[in-house]
């Protein structure tokens, strides 16, 4: 057994979330400004594997501390387990910590990045180290504990780091950003468990079908367009796609007042388009902004509530 450090993004869906769960196309992107990373040092004979989580001020033992109703059980301790199980090895005496300047529950995939750093790292520790293909796999199960009826993009976006073009049970594939283009990131601060939003907008398909079938097609369709704009190097045609999919978005009932307020606020800044990331009623929304300017709009997102704001450049 060796030290190993091991991290992960969080990532953007750029378009399509909620839609991608029944089958249509997203696209998501890496999102290298916030990180898990985890680092495991070999423990004295017998100590077993014990997760050390400063951020959360908590340690705990990978073999029987938790109960599997607790929600750090599935964070922390679950995705060890399961690597244990798959590289078929024995518990390890070993400490591993991890910290995370992902915020929680916020739509940035926070929980796939968290498992994927500390399957790494202990995969590393073991000098038995994953393929990506094989850790995708192992995060897909981590994300159906976290949420019942996850898509798959977040672990793919996040384990292969590249941008995706995802459709559910099909091979992910990358595309080429051919031109740079700035979002701004804004945080409301509410914390919203996709599983919930998930949940509902399964319900809502299954008792309208015929009002939400079109909703999931056109989103659908807007990502697959969003992609050739990218692919062509036409970021601007990006805008007026993201303010319609936070449209239909709304129409899914996974927008809230202060994810709609906040993409006004970017918008009324001079945003060419804006739209929540990622599981809806709270987290994260993202507007797409000519680069110089970013700063007025961060600040404008600031003033109007967001808990956070930041710049990103993709591509
Ligand atoms: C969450 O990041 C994206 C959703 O589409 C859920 C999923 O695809 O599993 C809301």
């Amino acid at each position: 057994m060796q030290t190993a450090r091991a991290r992960a993004p969080g990532k953007i869906i750029l378009f399509g979330e909620h839609a991608v769960v029944h089958h249509q196309p997203a696209i998501a992107v890496p999102l290298a400004a916030v990180q898990a990373r985890a680092e495991a040092v070999p423990d004295d004979f017998g100590s077993g594997l014990t997760v050390h989580a400063p951020d959360v001020n908590c340690v705990l033992r990978v073999t029987g501390d938790l109960d599997q109703s607790d929600p750090l059980y599935n964070a922390l301790v679950y995705p060890l387990e399961l690597a244990l199980s798959a590289l078929n090895a024995p518990v390890p005496d070993l400490t591993i910590t991890i910290r995370s300047s992902i915020p929680i529950a916020s739509g940035l995939g926070s929980g796939a990045a968290l498992a994927t750093a500390l399957v790494r790292a202990l995969a590393l520790a073991l000098c038995r180290p994953l393929s990506n293909d094989a850790l995708n796999a192992l995060i897909y199960e981590v994300e159906k504990r976290h949420h019942s009826n996850p898509s798959g993009i977040d672990n793919t976006v996040i384990v292969y780091e590249r941008p995706v073009y995802f459709v559910r049970d099909a091979p992910p594939t990358s595309f080429i950003i051919a031109a740079p283009f700035t979002l701004v990131v804004g945080d409301t601060g509410v914390n919203s468990p996709t599983h919930l939003a998930v949940t509902d907008v399964g319900r809502l398909f299954e008792t309208e079908p015929e009002r939400i079938t079109p909703i999931f097609t056109r989103i659908g369709a807007i990502a697959s367009q969003a992609r050739a704009a990218i692919e062509t190097g036409s970021p601007a045609a990006l805008g007026p796609l993201m303010n319609e999919n936070h449209a239909l978005l709304r129409e899914l009932t996974v927008s809230s007042p202060e994810l709609d307020d906040l993409c006004a606020a970017a918008l009324r800044a001079g945003a060419l388009g804006a739209k929540l990331s990622g599981g809806g009623r709270g987290g994260n929304m993202i507007a797409l902004v000519a680069p110089e300017q970013a700063p007025a709009i961060t600040g404008a997102l600031l003033e109007a509530g967001a808990t956070a704001a930041f710049a990103t450049t993709v591509g």
